[in-house]
């Protein structure tokens, strides 16, 4: 039966995927918020327009990879395949133009229908941040920091490099564009396939190709940084001078363009060689015009997201989920007593599991898989002595602790 399967490129999260999952999710939160940002929630899914539009209907996205349908109303929605849009349309839709800006984070599933491989599923996470309102370069530099902060809090900004590009205003665009289709035009039947149907749908997004012959073709070809108006470059070089000041390495990278068709001046991403053909980790930018193109005013706006599972992976060494304790009992007649041992330490703020099933060797191995910090162990003679016995699982050690102390001698020694 083929529905006993997860549905292709989505997956459960069992509780070790989840316990990571939940280590990125929560670490992120706490470097956002260190940075101001609060965290929001909007809809799994929202009008197909408010994707449709702001994201450009060339890019891959829309055109390919959305899960839109008419619900029971003939309404047209879309299942969110990322969450910047919807930031914008929720601080539009609540009237928060007069209050900025907004410093907002968020993490949750967005869905795209790309083919599934490693660190690319249908069903994916993301964290992300968004700092709507604040034009000028400093807001560029203060998101880009703030991923910095999250990448190391998780221990894995090492094994990423940051990409930095930009992308002008439209001034430099259209100019550039003009050129660029010019040059292409010359090999357009040497291009690959995508890149011969961008040249007239999305011309800039050829300067990502992942096509060897693309990339040869790219080399000679213009550059987008000779035709930046000299706002443009005044704020690309302000944003470089800030991220210098801040001691946050950078390179440039002429082909960086991303994949949404909102940005506009600064584009950066977090790239690893660590992950196979999903290397980037990380990535956002700029996106001025963005409110413009759901309806609303014009406010600056700049945020990055990052894919959860793409952090889960590179993390390799984070932490699964540990219990402090596990209550083992010595006999069936201790039983009851360590079932409520377990609830009143529990109560008392540590997490206890109790094993009830074999004998003491194989309660003894299911404590050392659970990685159980210690167990506390007791049989009628211990508990007629109103003791239990607790044995330090790393090293061994075994000592007889009296219940009327056990919780203030545990939080003794989980302190250390
Ligand atoms: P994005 O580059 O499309 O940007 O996605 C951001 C991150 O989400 C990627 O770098 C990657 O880690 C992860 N990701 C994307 N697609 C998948 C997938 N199919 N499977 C697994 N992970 C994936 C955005 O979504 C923008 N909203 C970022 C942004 C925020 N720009 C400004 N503000």
């Amino acid at each position: 039966m083929e529905t006993i399967q997860p549905v292709r490129g989505t997956s459960d999260l069992l509780p070790a995927e989840k316990a990571r999952h939940n280590h990125v999710i929560d670490s992120a939160k706490q470097g956002a918020a260190q940075f101001g940002y609060a965290e929001i929630a909007t809809p799994i899914f929202e009008f197909t327009d408010v994707f449709s539009r702001p994201l450009g209907a060339s890019s891959d996205v829309v055109a390919k990879e959305t899960y839109s349908f008419e619900d029971r109303g003939g309404t047209g929605l879309t299942l969110r395949p990322e969450g910047t849009a919807s930031a914008m349309r929720a601080i539009i839709s609540n009237g928060l133009t007069q209050t900025l800006p907004q410093r907002w984070f968020y993490a949750g599933p967005m869905f795209r229908y790309e083919r599934p491989q490693k660190g690319r599923m249908r069903q994916f996470h993301q964290i992300g941040c968004e700092l709507i309102g604040q034009a000028g370069a400093l807001g560029d530099a203060e998101i880009i920091a703030c991923g910095v902060h999250i990448l190391k809090s998780l221990g894995v900004l090492e094994r990423t490099s940051l990409h930095l590009n930009t992308l002008g205003d439209s001034e430099s665009r259209d100019s550039y564009r003009a050129v660029l289709i010019r040059y292409l035009e010359g090999y357009r039947k040497s291009l690959s396939e995508d890149s011969q149907r961008r040249l007239d749908t999305n011309p800039l997004r050829i300067l990502d190709s992942k096509s060897e012959t693309d990339k040869e073709i790219l080399q000679d070809a213009p550059r987008l940084k000779t035709h930046l108006t000299s706002e443009a470059e005044a704020h690309f070089d302000a944003v470089k001078q800030a991220l210098d000041a801040a001691s946050i390495a950078w390179v440039e990278d002429p082909f960086l363009v991303r994949g949404l068709d909102y940005y506009s001046h600064t584009a950066f991403e977090f790239i690893t060689d660590q992950l196979g053909a999903q290397g980037t980790v990380l990535g956002g930018g700029r996106y001025d015009g963005l409110s413009q193109t759901l309806g609303g005013p014009p406010l600056a706006g700049v945020g990055f997201a990052a894919g959860v599972e793409r952090l889960a992976l590179l993390g390799e060494d984070m932490p699964g989920q540990r219990p402090d304790l596990a209550l083992l009992a010595a006999e069936k007649t201790a039983e009851a007593d360590l079932f409520a041992l377990g609830c009143s330490l529990r109560d008392t703020g540590f997490s206890a599991v109790n094993l009830y099933t074999g004998n003491m060797g194989k309660k003894m191995k299911a404590a050392s898989k659970l990685e159980a910090r210690f167990a506390i162990i007791a049989g009628d003679d211990e508990l007629g002595r109103g003791s239990v016995s607790v044995r330090n699982m790393q090293d061994g050690v075994q000592t007889e602790v009296k219940i009327s102390a056990l919780a203030s001698w545990l939080e003794n020694v989980l302190s250390r």
